[in-house]
């Protein structure tokens, strides 16, 4: 059905429209506000539905509408609702449809409690934000929050439909009083302008035009206001922008940049740079398919030939050249935390800004934003649908806008590394130059110097595994071994490392995350010494284990997952932690309620209940010996 009326808005836009880009708007509201009914209604006053189509709907309507005899437009949008049902990830629908004066690109974000990730996935582009409230109930803290979440994302536009103002009998009082309140509430946001009109989706009063029921009503229709907002000024004027996502070189006499043009334009002739390089050149050409163009403004994908042979490569970004956009690797941004498995601060991610992909890390977490209240508030983790202020450190330079510059060069999402899933969307808002003072010192003896005395590489050995598995133990017994050998060695155990360095942590999946960070950068330091590192620590998370990894050089990390089934470990229960965290008096226990996510290809993996730790332990050394990183005896 809903393709159906996406087509049609399409096919009809009438030749008469105007040039205007069209305006992109975000519907939102609770359930039962009656959003599907106002845009039905919309379409059906533009007439933007099919005859037959209409037909379908008078019969359903008198089949399942809650409408009586009439027509129920909510149900013109029911069949998105049932495709919705079947999980689709990010959820947001759009629709077009063109009036006499205008088109419209309308993101429609589902009212249920995921209504966060989706606005903000809807809100990224809109420009308008149209907040539905049922004139009975007034404000909800829902509305609050979708009237915050809307402008931390940028809409400068508002519009308040006191939807349903048939039902409290077109009373004034009602309207004003719910429009004064919103005005008192939005007056902290950055709304540029809000406008409140009290309507009727259902029966259309004051949606397309004037109704005769509201005299007290001075101001113009829903219609009226979507086709007349000015949004130009937040649309020009922006310097020019285009993220690089490939070069196109079919043969030696031509190489072009192709990507999509996100802010100002650019012409034959402009001087340009390329970031985060810093190369200069000229604009020579614009390729588009339908042949050259003078001018490429935001939205055009194009191909640019430059004057000069300067490296570029996908990623990379081109901009005007005397109004640079901001290169950094570390910088503060707002986070819309959109997976249900929450924020890890010390965790790396993948970060997708522009075409270029790096990996980030949220090295702070500043606060937690209420979207109800705006409140900040003290936070050590995002969980879905929150917001929060962070600071976000990256792998490589990246180029960005502030997001109130530019929404596209200042935004960017992040991804697990793992699952693959969007974990979060970001509004980038400076850059930190905090660490720009700082250089590393470069030592005249090194990691290769001190090991070469030491007639041994450096590694670390990382023993992996639930509580009670018997790490400890058979680290113990390998470093006894390699102590014997005249092997310089140094052990960090779990327990011991809680007692000094991390004992400001806990057992909460955050703190776990820091404390492995924490270790793994030790561990790092104490290769650079030249020593073999033993670290046993339960370590239940793949990704910083990964992490760790990451750090040290190739061939320096052994992941030995000591593999005792979880009844056994539960059965030894050698500190008796087991009994207690079964019987709820310890919480996040590993393999109890908290998971441990097994190593996939660890290079060792240490059958622990079943064979002894003696002969394990001898396997971690022949394993060392086999690796060259210690020499047998
Ligand atoms: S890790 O998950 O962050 O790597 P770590 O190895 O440092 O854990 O510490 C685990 C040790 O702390 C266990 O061997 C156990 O003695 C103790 N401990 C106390 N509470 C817990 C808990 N909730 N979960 C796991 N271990 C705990």
């Amino acid at each position: 059905m809903d393709s159906l009326v996406q087509a049609r808005g399409l096919a009809a836009m009438p030749l008469d429209a105007d040039a205007r880009p069209a305006l992109r708007l975000l519907t939102c509201g609770s359930v039962d506000d009656g959003k599907s009914t106002l845009i039905g209604r919309l379409l059906y006053e533009q007439n933007l539905i099919y005859d037959d189509h209409l037909a379908a709907l008078q019969r359903d309507s008198r089949k399942h509408g809650t409408n009586g005899a009439e027509i129920d437009f909510a149900l013109l949008l029911d069949g998105l609702e049932a495709e919705r049902e079947q999980g689709i990830t990010i959820d947001v629908a759009y629709r077009y449809f063109s009036t006499r004066n205008r088109s419209f690109i309308v993101a429609d974000t589902p009212g249920h409690e995921q209504y966060t990730r989706n606005m903000a996935t809807g809100a990224s582009n809109s420009e308008l934000a149209v907040l539905l409230v049922d004139a009975r109930k007034g404000l909800l803290g829902q509305t609050r929050r979708h009237a915050i979440i809307a402008s931390l994302l940028g809409i400068r536009h508002a519009v308040l439909a006191v939807n349903k103002i048939d039902l409290v009998d077109f009373d004034r009082a009602v309207f004003d009083e719910i429009a004064a309140k919103f005005r008192e509430f939005a007056a902290e946001l950055n709304f540029a302008n809000i406008v409140a009109i009290p309507i009727s989706a259902r029966f259309g009063d004051n949606v397309s035009t004037r109704s005769g029921r509201t005299p007290w009503y001075a101001g113009p229709s829903l219609l009226d206001h979507l086709e007349t907002v000015d949004v130009e000024e937040d649309r020009g004027g922006k310097p020019f922008r285009m993220p690089v996502q490939w070069v196109n070189r079919p043969n030696s006499d031509f190489r072009g940049f192709a990507g999509t043009v996100v802010g100002g334009s650019v012409q034959p002739g402009d001087e340009i740079v390329a970031l985060p390089s810093g190369r200069t050149s000229k604009v020579v050409r614009i390729v588009s398919p339908g042949g050259d163009l003078a001018l490429a403004q935001a939205k055009d994908a194009v191909t640019l030939t430059l004057a000069d042979e300067i490296d570029i490569a996908r990623g990379d970004v081109l901009a005007a050249l005397r109004e640079r956009p901001q290169v950094t690797d570390q910088f503060a941004a707002q986070l819309v935390w959109m997976s249900s498995h929450a924020l890890q601060p010390g965790r790396s991610y993948l970060m997708k800004i522009g075409a270029r992909t790096t990996m980030a890390t949220v090295t702070e977490l500043r606060h937690r934003v209420d979207v109800d209240t705006l409140a900040k508030l003290a936070a050590k983790t995002l969980a879905l649908n929150e917001v929060g202020v962070c600071n976000i450190a990256t792998a490589t330079q990246v180029v960005f806008d502030g997001y109130a510059e530019n929404r596209d060069t200042g935004s960017f999402i992040l991804i697990d590394r793992y699952s693959n899933e969007t974990v979060a969307a970001g509004m980038i808002s400076f850059a930190l130059r905090r660490a720009t003072n700082v250089h590393l010192q470069s030592l005249a003896v090194g990691k290769q110097e001190r090991s070469a005395l030491m007639h041994h590489r450096p590694a670390v050995l990382w023993f992996t595994g639930l509580s009670g598995a018997g790490k400890s133990t058979i680290a113990n017994l390998v470093e006894a071994g390699l102590h014997a050998r005249g092997v310089h060695t140094i052990m960090l155990d779990g327990d011991n490392v809680r007692h000094g360095l991390n004992k400001d942590l806990g057992f909460t999946e955050t703190d776990r995350v820091e404390n492995i960070r924490r270790i793994g950068e030790v561990a790092k330091l104490m290769t650079e010494a030249g020593l073999i590192v033993l670290c046993s620590f339960i370590s239940p998370f793949r990704a910083e284990r990964q992490m760790v990894r990451e750090l040290l050089e190739d061939g320096e990390f052994l992941e030995v997952f000591v593999d005792t089934p979880l009844d056994q470990c539960i059965a030894r229960d050698p500190k008796g932690l087991y009994r207690r965290a079964l019987s709820g008096e310890i919480k996040n226990f590993t393999g109890v309620d908290q998971a441990y996510e097994a190593p996939e290809r660890p290079e060792l993996r240490l059958m622990a209940g079943e064979q002894k730790p003696e002969v394990l332990a001898n396997r971690v050394i022949d394993e060392l010996v086999r690796r060259d990183i210690c020499v047998k005896h």
